[in-house]
């Protein structure tokens, strides 16, 4: 017998608080373009025709999510109130909370909120992947020199980037593989390192600096500059 093919589904952590934003206010919610952050993500993942699924993980106390109008977005967008202390576990609350809806070979996207310039195209690239067995990321090789400081503002070091890459979201991997891999390794800052903690090996997918996170001010206006700018 066949067996069905992998469903893709996009899991969206977005519980955070946007500490580094010093903006007062969750940066997923700061108006781009004229909507929130939060929203160009959600709608490339939601046009996407391989994604069956767009889960958005917010924090239980989440105050303005029901107060945008999400509903040209529905029926693949379904919000789940489970966010954790860490980035992991908002994603892994994630997993579990949808655990009745996932076969263990379904693929999971991980999406950071905070990366509202993903583009089809990036999905694409990411979306090759669907034969592999263990999956990966989205990731852009180092282009700069590296140095490590010795604590006090002084460069000791010279790292060399032959091989070094830059980790992005989306994060691509099997439901069970990733849940397992996050429940035993807590405090990791993406998936991936998740999945190299279980002994596998994620392909690095090139992406490009388009697809970067909005951590600090300039980054929002980078990312307006980006999506403005963009032919659609
Ligand atoms: N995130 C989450 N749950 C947390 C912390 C972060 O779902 N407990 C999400 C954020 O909402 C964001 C993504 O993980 O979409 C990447 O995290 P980051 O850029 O660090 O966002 P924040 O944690 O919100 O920002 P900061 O670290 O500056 O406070
Ligand atoms: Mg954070």
């Amino acid at each position: 017998m066949q067996r069905p093919r992998p469903r893709h589904v996009a899991l969206v952590p977005a519980a955070g608080s946007g500490n580094r934003m010093q903006s007062g206010r969750p940066k997923q919610y700061l108006e781009v373009l004229g909507r929130p952050l939060i929203r160009h993500a959600l709608e490339t993942l939601c046009a996407a025709p391989d994604i069956d699924r767009v889960y958005v993980v917010l924090s239980v106390g989440d105050q303005e999510w029901d107060s945008h109008d999400w509903s040209d977005l529905a029926p693949r967008l379904v919000s789940l109130f489970c966010g954790g202390a860490s980035r992991a576990d908002s994603v892994l609350n994630g997993l579990r909370a949808i655990r009745d809806e996932m076969a263990d070979s379904d693929w999971v996207l991980v999406h950071d909120a905070a990366r509202p310039c993903l583009a089809p195209w990036h999905l694409e690239r990411l979306l090759s992947l669907s034969d592999d067995e263990v999956g990966g990321l989205l990731a852009v090789p180092v282009a700069d020199t590296l140095k490590r400081d010795d604590g006090h503002g002084h460069s000791v070091e010279t790292v060399a980037r032959e091989r070094l890459w830059q980790a992005q979201t989306p994060q691509m991997f099997r439901y069970i593989m990733l849940r397992r891999a996050l429940e035993r390794a807590r405090g990791v800052t993406d998936e991936a390192s998740a999945i190299e903690a279980a002994g596998l090996r994620p392909r690095l997918v090139e992406g490009d600096a388009s697809n970067l996170k909005v951590t600090y001010p300039l980054d929002l206006h980078m990312a307006e500059w980006i999506l403005a700018n963009r032919a659609r």
